[in-house]
């Protein structure tokens, strides 16, 4: 439900984006990683973050896991779910942009119209959809919570990749092989954040 209207008016503030940006020497941007559970987008994340904040660079991590927790601990993966998970989730990354920040997130996120919502609440060269193309089977195989073998038995419904659908990005900025090495990733990564100008080269 939208309840925006005359009466709540946008409020522009003096630090601004652009002013954080240029104090923190990079840009503020998004790291959308998407993909299956067990694909390897948390791990990814959380190596990127700290390669990141190596070379002193502002960031933060979105988990789908944690914020599940707190924020988002109302939802479940119902489609209508996911979508709300995905739109906070999208207006969260959003602030910490403003904030200057480079945000990794890392969230399912099966519906390619969520991801294009979220994507439109960015400028160009602020939002990078990270694709971490693992096949189901492997996801399957590595099972790191247990969750596919009891989605399997049916204790669990709705599993993203078994009787959920996954919608596959067909533009993203980069897809990433989920069975390289993590370190021949955070080299690609690096590559796309210095060649769209968010980090120094
Ligand atoms: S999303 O689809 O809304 O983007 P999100 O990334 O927040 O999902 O949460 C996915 C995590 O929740 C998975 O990694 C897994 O640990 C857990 N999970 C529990 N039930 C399900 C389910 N039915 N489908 C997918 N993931 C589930």
């Amino acid at each position: 439900m939208d309840l925006i209207n005359e009466h709540i008016v946008w409020h522009p503030h003096a630090i601004t984006r652009q002013f954080r940006e240029r104090a923190n020497g990079h840009k503020g941007a998004v790291l959308w990683f998407t993909g299956l559970s067990g694909s390897g987008k948390s791990t990814l994340a959380g190596a990127i973050e700290q390669t990141l904040a190596e070379m002193e660079i502002k960031t933060y991590l979105l988990d789908g896991d944690n914020v599940r927790h707190g924020l988002c601990r109302d939802l479940g993966f119902s489609e209508e779910d996911r979508q709300e998970n995905i739109r906070r989730i999208g207006e969260v990354a959003k602030l910490m942009v403003d904030a200057g920040l480079i945000v990794a997130t890392a969230f399912i996120s099966p519906y390619r119209e969520d991801r294009q919502r979220v994507r439109e609440l960015f400028e160009a060269n602020q939002f990078f959809e990270l694709h971490v193309a693992t096949p189901v089977d492997i996801c399957e195989q590595r099972d790191p919570k247990g969750l596919y073998k009891q989605a399997r038995e049916g204790k669990i419904t709705h599993f993203t990749g078994i009787d959920s659908p996954y919608q596959e990005p067909l533009q993203p900025e980069l897809r990433i092989d989920g069975r390289q090495p993590i370190a021949d990733s955070i080299t690609q990564i690096l590559h796309l954040l210095k060649t769209q100008q968010v980090i120094k080269t």
